[in-house]
């Protein structure tokens, strides 16, 4: 049985199977319109169970999206409203229920160890739909569309993130370790990616950098990523925070450092880190991000549920 929790646990290999999968489902469904199942109906039969513990908007409809494509159905759950934690039930047994009715579970959780117990007495997969350290279902996609847009193996491109040491960038440090590609981040020093992550990554791939400084973080490169500086999991002085990362912008100014047709991705919500014209502008894709992690994700619950070819 494969879990989806976090990208450095993966193999390279079955990252790759996922993404070539999606990139021949989605050219085979270009004409279909947003309900129209996919041809061969390969998750007919099949439920998935979401499970929030936080707020979410795009992997909630995504996932939906994908299953009901791939010709499966799914039913969200959200944790305040089980018994699970409040009304005397222990997370085995209601892992041991969500395997009796489901054929897999996606969890966005503000919890890694809770994430680790449920795969550890569920007998269905688990996906991570965000938990404090990582991100991976977003990341995946993300790849896709750089790939996507760019139309090359990201190995060959140079890739940038401005903004803080939050669960999406651990994912994309465990992403340039599976895929290769350089990575530069540029955040204040307070705010580095966590030395074992960047000693786990830097055993693997010598192309991680990091600055405090926006320039050089951004100098050619092919794609800038930001996000939030408050993640919905941080337990921090907000204003303190947001105020600590006020030279750590993506502006036009700085899109000047980067290569002419440098391409903008942040997976939503936003905050301030990134300046309005920006965001609208020719250079970002962000709403294309957005649309492919459905795609992605069909190619994920076809991973998780051994029905990838
Ligand atoms: N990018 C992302 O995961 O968005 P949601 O929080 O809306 O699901
Ligand atoms: N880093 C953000 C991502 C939101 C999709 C958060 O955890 O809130």
């Amino acid at each position: 049985m494969k879990h989806f929790i976090h990208l450095k646990d993966i193999p390279a290999n079955d990252l790759k199977k996922i993404l070539a999968d999606a990139k021949k489902r989605k050219q085979k469904r270009s004409k279909l319109s947003t309900l129209q199942l996919d041809k061969d109906c390969p998750l007919k039969g099949k439920l998935l169970i979401q499970m929030f513990e936080k707020s979410s908007l795009r992997t909630r409809l995504s996932f939906y999206l994908a299953i009901k494509q791939l010709g499966g159905g799914t039913i969200t759950l959200r944790s305040n409203e089980l018994h699970l934690g409040e009304g005397g039930e222990s997370l085995e047994d209601t892992a041991k229920i969500l395997s009796t009715y489901g054929d897999g579970f996606m969890l966005r959780t503000d919890s890694d160890e809770k994430a680790d117990s449920f795969k550890k007495y569920l007998s269905i997969p688990i996906i991570n739909g965000l938990s404090p350290s990582s991100h991976p279902t977003q990341v995946l996609s993300d790849i896709f569309t750089v790939q996507e847009i760019k139309k090359k193996p990201i190995s060959k491109l140079n890739i940038s993130w401005i903004g803080d040491s939050n669960n999406v960038l651990n994912s994309l440090i465990a992403a340039s370790v599976k895929f290769s590609f350089k990575l530069s981040i540029g955040c204040p020093k307070r705010y580095e990616p966590k030395k074992i992550i960047l000693n786990w990554a830097n055993k693997k791939n010598k192309k991680i950098y990091v600055f405090n400084d926006t320039k050089k973080a951004v100098e050619n490169a092919d794609v800038i990523f930001s996000d939030k500086v408050i993640s919905l999991n941080d337990r921090v002085n907000k204003k303190n925070k947001i105020n600590d990362f006020k030279n750590f912008k993506v502006s036009k100014k700085l899109l000047n450092y980067a290569k002419k047709d440098c391409t903008f991705l942040h997976c939503l919500p936003r905050g301030s880190e990134v300046d309005d014209d920006v965001f609208r502008s020719k250079n970002s894709k962000v709403w294309l991000q957005a649309l492919n992690r459905v795609h992605v994700q069909k190619s994920i619950l076809l991973y998780c549920l051994g029905k990838l070819r």
